[in-house]
């Protein structure tokens, strides 16, 4: 009615949001069937208004989810398009379903429903991936591999120990997807355009209706925060982070330097023209993806970083880094999954490598300091036991025990017990602490890991 002219078509297309924010037209029509019924309960509507508005949006519900009926395309955004939707079904009436309520409640409402749903689906999803961490890793209690630091051979470790690791990364994610669906759940619906109304309407019984934890307690803040959107995508970059450390360790450990992994055809390609090449493009694109879902978490820390309260257009904006990276979790998990459970880990590659890695040094060091010599020295007479190695082009593994006792009385005294603990096996074992790499502790960590599971 305020306006003389219709929105010049350019404009048009910039203002649209219908083309994303169709998808939320589930939520759209459940946060529309709770208000209405409000409004027919607390004599806002006549029952039997609120009552036919119900009917509607129920039937149409259906016909969405069918097929039978689709979105008008020239709608400026879902909230809209239900709307016209439902009046061409039931009529004038259709417009008194937007008594005491505003777009502004009605978006937020709507990302929250979905976002919300979205939480359980991914928390699922990463579950899964645990699940099989945990069947992978009950393989490889005994696989010995070179553990590393600055990306050098540190001290040898075990298989299941370093994809353990990833376990609880997923964990924590997990932890943290369930403490921001908290304040996910939690109802706008009722602030209106921004200062609430005047209307007597029920929020409580809206957000009951909606499975809402709560009721927002102040209406700007209401329709104007997306912070939880943000933690949402916190969320979403902190555990694109992990999948993508796990990618790069597999794409090295695929390459033929290291050989340690065998990746299963089904999650690599060829290449166009070399007929030799098997790619590990899953593990590349979980890589690459994590990128543009730091964006998506950018963007919306941006977008929002300069809004003067309450409703203002930019937050549009906000529904697309949303699902990009709702989608991206979504491919990237299962994919990422699929890789870890058809991997063959070359075992004996693994143990080789470690061969002639200097990693039981500190042992041998340890083992002197047990004996009675202060660390410091130790690591003195061990450095030259290294170096005397390096001349003679021998792992310390390969050292006999004449040699050896030349280094120090206390070698001489039982040389073969300081030759015993330079074997991987001992030096794994030998580091039973909790949480350490011993196979018996790694099974420890791995019933613990997996009551986690199963409690969650
Ligand atoms: N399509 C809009 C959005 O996504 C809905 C809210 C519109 N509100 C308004 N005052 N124009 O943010």
């Amino acid at each position: 009615g305020r306006f003389d002219a219709p929105t010049d078509a350019l404009i048009e297309r910039l203002n649209n949001s219908l083309v994303f924010d169709g998808r939320l037209w589930r939520q759209d029509i459940a946060g529309s069937v709770a208000h209405a019924t409000m409004l027919g309960k607390t004599g806002i509507l006549t029952p039997d208004e609120a009552a036919q508005i119900v009917a509607g949006l129920e039937a149409l519900r259906g016909d969405l989810a069918q097929g039978v009926v689709i979105l008008p395309p020239d709608a400026e955004d879902v909230h809209t398009a239900i709307e016209v939707l439902l009046k061409e079904r039931i009529g004038a009436i259709a417009g008194k379903l937007h008594t005491a309520r505003s777009r502004n409640d009605q978006v937020c409402t709507d990302i929250r429903l979905y976002l919300r749903d979205e939480c359980d689906n991914l928390n699922t999803k990463i579950a899964v991936f645990q699940g099989t961490i945990l069947e992978v890793s009950a393989q490889h209690f005994d696989t010995i591999l070179p553990g590393c630091t600055h990306l050098q051979h540190a001290q040898p470790i075990v298989l299941a120990h370093h994809l353990l690791a990833y376990y609880w990364m997923l964990e924590r994610d997990r932890e943290r997807l369930n403490d921001t669906r908290k304040r996910i759940n939690r109802s706008p619906l009722g602030a209106g355009a921004l200062a609430g109304t005047g209307f007597p309407i029920d929020r409580g019984m809206t957000a009951e209706l909606l499975g809402f934890e709560s009721v927002l307690p102040n209406s700007l803040d209401a329709v104007s925060d997306r912070d939880f959107a943000i933690e949402f995508l916190s969320f979403a970059a902190i555990t694109m982070m992990h999948l993508s450390r796990l990618a790069e360790e597999i794409i090295l450990w695929n390459s033929p330097e290291y050989g340690f992994v065998l990746l299963d055809d089904g999650v690599t390609t060829g290449s166009s023209i070399m007929p030799q090449k098997k790619n590990p493009d899953v593990a590349e694109l979980a890589r690459g993806k994590t990128g543009r879902v730091y964006g998506d978490l950018m963007s919306l820390l941006t977008l929002m970083k300069g809004l003067p309260l309450a409703y203002n257009k930019d937050m549009q904006e906000d529904k697309e880094p949303l699902f990009d990276a709702v989608d991206t979790l979504h491919l990237v998990v299962p994919a990422m999954q699929k890789t870890l459970a058809t991997a063959q880990f070359r075992t004996e590659r693994m143990k080789r490598a470690t061969a002639g890695d200097f990693s039981t040094a500190t042992d041998l060091a340890d083992y002197l300091a047990g004996q009675g010599l202060p660390f410091r020295e130790a690591h003195e007479i061990v450095g030259r036991v290294v170096r005397y190695c390096i001349e003679k082009k021998i792992g310390l593994e390969q050292l006999d025990s004449d040699s050896l006792a030349e280094f120090s009385p206390l070698l001489r005294e039982n040389p073969d017990a300081a030759l015993a603990v330079l074997t991987v096996e001992a030096c794994v074992a030998a580091r039973n602490s909790e949480g350490g790499t011993a196979p018996e502790s790694v099974r420890a960590q791995w019933i613990l890991a997996n009551e986690t599971l199963k409690r969650s």
